[in-house]
Formats: structure tokens, C-alpha cells, sequence
């Protein structure tokens, strides 16, 4: 059903009077623009929430601010707080470990890891790594010759056109990270390598920041394979949803076929230059892999290049709280890694127990021969693909249910019915339904209460229009007629009960102008707020529960 919603009804004269309609066009824009001023938004406010909230509770971190603002002016106030992670104005060893690298170009050795521990005996194999650069002219600023972008924004992009490695020799079992937990061997089984650490409630990662953090457990492997194209690969996005998250394609009695999908991104530039956000859709691939880990098949990551656009870019331009971030969106023809062969073992042993070096120069290499795997339980690409897109996306599991039964597995359940009432001739400038769903509905809060508490359905004003005619079934008719009662154009959300009682409804302009911030206001909002929670999420969540409360007393317990 949520299929239909951007549905035109049949007819001129809908369009027409969607035309002019009361739609005001500041609230109504193309959803991916307001997608876009969220993102620069909430971008610009990243860095508020996480220092801001903090020292403007505690007095003594205010002092602090104050002093080192001082001390380092703004500039080198924002320099020192993109390597103190934890904003308490002292650098630890951790945090300084950056500039270490920088002054001494040796990298000290990190915590190693039970998953990261190799056998120094087992097998190899090499990556090699191709990339084609950004598009310049494909960014939305190379229209007027990026006129207003300063030269030094973006010179760690202009200055990235190959991979950082061409090449690397990696041991097998360093691939273990990719294989599934105990519980989750099935074809189809899904799960997070590395886990989300964002969500609604915790809100986003800070734009201030040069250098990732040091890379911990699986991150160790993610973060070696992406560092092969740019060395400063931010493992964990800083947007949600981040993480890494993976899928059983294929399985027979020895290996795994696994398809992995990853959502990070890379830090172009260096000081003094400010931070430079480059991220792509996703980086994707596959894995054959042999269930002990010991031994791999075939390696394949990339970003997807189908679409005319794969490239998210935000830009600072300034030290202060208030710099202007800009966005923009390019084409990046190619980004990927490839194993060159199987992993093969560097020492084996002949049938007198003679260990032979398999790559030793002076005599013929060894040649390995591989049989056919032949899978003996497999899904397609596609269906791994999905698995993983509902894992990042989890409003997609919230079933949307046509609304006759939606009204009666509601009265079979005794719940609530949560209902989206639009306009259908809104498809293209639909931006009212298309921000509910891509925004409000896929946080997570939402759809825990909406799973709870709601069954959901979407119906067109069209489609609602021809069941209020129908003579033919009564029951129904009443329920259209009384959500027609309460619509307003554009989008109306409503809680019903299951008999058509409309306890409570919110028309989307409201509910936008309710949610919409003007840049001016932002520090207010956020600054002082101490609540990371998105406004619109806090918003439609308190909408669902005043529905909830007027509804109690007609619900039987
Ligand atoms: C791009 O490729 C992915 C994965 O192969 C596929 O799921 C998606 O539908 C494709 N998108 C387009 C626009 O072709
Ligand atoms: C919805 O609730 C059911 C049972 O309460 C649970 O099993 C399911 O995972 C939930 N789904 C989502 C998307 O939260
Ligand atoms: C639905 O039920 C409530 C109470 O149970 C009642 O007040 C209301 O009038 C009913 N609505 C319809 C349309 O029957």
C-alpha cells in the first residue's frame, strides 16, 4: 500500500485543484531539499550538541571554553576540540595520538585483538584497489565554476585522484570478521558486524573532527580495506544509519557467500585547511569465504555506481559554532576493491613432510587448482541486498495495510488505527509523505510505538471518495466519510478507533511548520535544549501518544 502513495488518481481536474490548492510553497518543497536543509541543519548543529550542551550545564567547562578561546583563538580552539574526542579540554595520549603520527610518520601499534590476530603462517592473498575521482562537474557547485567555494575547501578533493594503496597483501583470517555469529548461520540471516552506535536519542557525530579514531575489533579490518583508497576513513558515519552490516547469500558445507554493506565515510582535508566530508551512498561486495575462516575464495567491495549521483559532500567553512557548512551531491564513476586470486598458503608441506616455501623465487611457483563451488542453499544478490537495506531502514518492517483491513485487524487486535490520509495528485511534489516516511517514520521510537500500539494503512483521498459512495458497504462508507471529515490538504495523519471514531488528527503543513527550523533559530533550539532528539521525531511521537490518551477511554482492556 505505502507503494500507492505517490499514486496519481486518474484525472486533469485533481491536478488542477492540487494546483491551486492551499499548498504554501514553503512548507510544501521537493522532499530531497528539505532533506537537504535538515542535513545542514542538523550538520550545523553537530558540533553545538556535542560540545554546547555539555559546558553550558557546567560552569567550570564554560570557564575552560573561555580560557582556551583565550588562549588559541577560535581557530585553534577548533583545532584542539577535533582531537579532544571527549570535550573535556585535556588531551590524552589517545587523543594526541594523531599529531604523534603526523610529527613522526610512525604509526604506534594498536591494541591487538583477538579477532584480529593472524596466523603469521596462514594463507594470503592481494587486494588491488581502483578508483576513477569525483566528478567535479558533476557537483551542483561546478554550475556558476564553483564560484564562492574557496580554493582550499576543496583541495583535498582535487587532490584525490587514485587509491592510497594500489595494492595490499592481506592474510586470510584476518576476513573472520565478515563471518556470521553462531546463532545466525542460515542463508538469509543478517547481522551487524559493526554495530550502530546512533540513534535517535544520541544524535550525530561531530563535523570537527580530522582524524578517525582508532579503529577497535572488526573495525580493524573495515578500516585497513578503506584505508587503501584515503587514509582517514571514518568507519562509523556520522549519521545515522551507520555501521556495517552483513548477509548469508550462499552456504554449502565449507564456505559462506556473504554481502556486506557499509556506511562510512572519509575526511578529505588537513589543517589549516577546515574538515571536508566525503560520503558515499554505501560501500558494498561480497565475500566467499570458507566457514573456518582459514581460506579465501574471493573478495569484491565498491560503491555502487548506477545512479547518476553516489556521493554525499559537507563542507566547514569556518572555526566558529556558526560556520556555514555547504552541501552538495556528485558522481563517483569508480571505487573499488578486488582479490586478484583465492588466498593461497605461503608455506606447505610435501609428502615427506618437507616444508616448502610456495613463493620462493628460485624455483617454478606452485600452482593451485580450485574446484567449483557448488551451493547447496542460496538466495539471490537481490534478496541479500534487501536484507540489508531493512536492517539499516527498519520503518520498511512497519506493515502498511490497505485501509478496509487495516480497520479490521485493528478491531481484531483491539488497537489502533494510525492513518495517512493524501492527496494523490501530490506525486512529484509529494514532499509531505515522502518526508514523513523517509524521516519520522524510519526512527526508531516511532515505529516501536506504531508496532505496539497501531495498525497502520495509507489511503489516497480519491480512493476514500469511491468507498464513501459505495452503497454497498455501509460499514465502510461511515469510515471514510469520517476520515474525509477531518482532512485537510495536502496529508492528514489521524488515530482512529476501530469502529471510525477519529480521536485525533494533524494536518502535515501544521505538522511541518511545528518541526521546520529556520537556520537563525538553530542555536536556540539546539544549544540549550539538551535534548538530542530530532524535532520531528519528538513531535509525531507525542501526536501518536495524545491519540493513545484520547482514545483510552473508548478502548476495552
Ligand atoms: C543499482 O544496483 C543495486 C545493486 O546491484 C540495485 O539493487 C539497484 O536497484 C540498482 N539501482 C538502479 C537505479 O539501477
Ligand atoms: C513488533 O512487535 C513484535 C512483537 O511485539 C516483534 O516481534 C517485532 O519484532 C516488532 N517489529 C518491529 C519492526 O519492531
Ligand atoms: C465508536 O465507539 C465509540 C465508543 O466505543 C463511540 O463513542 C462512537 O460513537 C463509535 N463510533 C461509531 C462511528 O460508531
Amino acid at each position: 500500500m505505502a507503494a500507492d502513495v505517490d499514486k496519481s488518481p486518474d484525472g486533469d481536474e485533481s491536478r488542477h485543484r492540487v494546483q491551486n490548492g492551499s499548498a504554501r510553497p514553503g512548507t510544501c518543497s521537493a522532499s530531497w531539499l528539505r532533506r537537504g536543509m535538515w542535513l545542514l541543519i542538523l550538520v550545523g548543529a553537530a558540533p553545538l550538541l556535542a560540545f554546547g550542551v555539555k559546558y553550558y550545564k557546567d560552569a567550570q567547562l564554560l570557564r575552560c571554553h573561555e580560557q582556551s578561546v583565550h588562549v588559541l583563538g577560535a581557530e585553534g580552539l577548533f583545532l584542539f576540540s577535533s582531537l579532544d574526542t571527549d570535550h573535556d579540554f585535556y588531551l590524552s595520549p589517545e587523543e594526541f595520538r594523531p599529531i604523534v603520527e603526523k610529527l613522526t610518520g610512525i604509526t604506534p601499534p594498536t591494541e591487538v585483538d583477538e579477532e584480529t590476530i593472524h596466523d603469521p603462517n596462514g594463507e594470503t592473498f592481494t587486494l588491488v584497489a581502483k578508483m576513477q575521482p569525483l566528478q567535479l562537474d558533476s557537483m551542483t557547485k561546478s554550475k556558476d565554476g564553483f564560484l564562492g567555494v574557496s580554493h582550499s575547501s576543496l583541495s583535498g578533493l582535487r587532490s584525490w585522484t587514485s587509491p592510497a594503496m594500489p595494492s595490499s597483501t592481506l592474510s586470510a583470517s584476518q576476513f573472520r570478521v565478515f563471518l556470521p555469529p553462531k546463532n545466525k548461520v542460515d542463508v538469509g540471516a543478517t547481522w551487524w558486524v559493526i554495530a550502530s552506535e546512533l540513534n535517535i536519542f544520541t544524535g550525530y557525530l561531530p563535523n570537527n573532527r580530522y582524524h578517525p579514531p582508532t579503529p577497535k575489533g572488526k573495525e580493524v579490518l573495515i578500516h585497513s580495506l578503506l584505508s587503501m583508497f584515503h587514509p582517514r576513513p571514518f568507519i562509523k558515519s556520522r549519521f545515522a544509519p551507520q555501521g556495517t552490516v552483513a548477509c548469508i547469500r550462499a552456504s554449502n558445507d565449507f564456505y559462506f557467500d556473504i554481502y556486506f554493506r557499509i556506511h562510512a565515510e572519509f575526511q578529505l582535508n588537513e589543517v589549516p585547511n577546515f574538515p571536508f566530508w566525503f560520503t558515499p551512498g554505501q560501500f558494498t561486495g561480497n565475500i566467499v569465504i570458507s566457514k573456518d575462516g582459514s581460506h579465501v575464495r574471493h573478495f569484491h567491495l565498491y560503491v555502487p555506481n548506477n545512479r547518476s549521483l553516489n556521493v554525499d559532500m559537507e563542507w566547514l567553512y569556518g572555526a566558529s559554532e556558526s560556520s556555514n557548512m555547504e552541501v552538495d551531491i556528485g558522481f563517483l564513476p569508480q571505487m573499488e576493491l578486488m582479490s586478484t586470486g583465492p588466498s593461497t598458503p605461503s608455506v606447505i608441506i610435501d609428502e615427506e613432510g618437507n616444508v616448502i616455501d610456495s613463493k620462493e623465487s628460485n624455483q617454478d611457483p606452485i600452482q593451485f587448482v580450485f574446484e567449483d563451488i557448488i551451493w547447496t542453499s542460496e538466495i539471490s544478490h537481490q534478496e541479500a541486498l534487501q536484507h540489508m537495506e531493512l536492517t539499516y531502514y527498519p520503518f520498511k518492517k512497519v506493515d502498511y495495510l490497505p485501509f478496509s483491513e487495516a480497520f479490521e485487524k485493528a478491531a481484531a487486535e483491539n488497537k489502533l488505527v494510525h492513518s495517512i490520509l493524501l492527496w494523490g495528485a501530490l506525486d512529484d511534489q509529494s514532499c509531505s509523505g515522502r518526508t514523513l516516511r523517509e524521516t519520522v517514520l524510519e526512527s526508531s521510537p516511532v515505529l516501536a510505538l506504531l508496532n505496539q500500539s497501531f495498525i497502520s494503512s495509507w489511503s489516497l483521498v480519491k480512493e476514500l471518495e469511491d468507498m464513501q459512495a459505495d452503497e454497498k458497504n455501509p460499514v465502510l462508507s461511515v469510515k471514510a466519510r469520517l476520515h474525509l471529515e477531518s482532512y485537510n490538504f495536502p496529508v492528514e495523519m489521524m488515530v482512529a478507533l476501530p469502529n471510525g471514531t477519529i480521536v485525533h488528527h494533524i494536518n502535515a503543513n501544521y505538522f511541518l511548520d511545528q518541526t521546520a527550523m529556520k537556520p537563525e533559530e538553530e542555536g536556540a533550539t539546539f544549544s540549550f535544549s539538551g535534548s538530542f532528539e530530532d524535532p520531528s521525531t519528538s513531535t509525531y511521537l507525542g501526536f501518536l501518544k495524545e491519540g493513545l490518551e484520547k482514545a483510552k477511554p473508548y478502548l476495552t482492556e
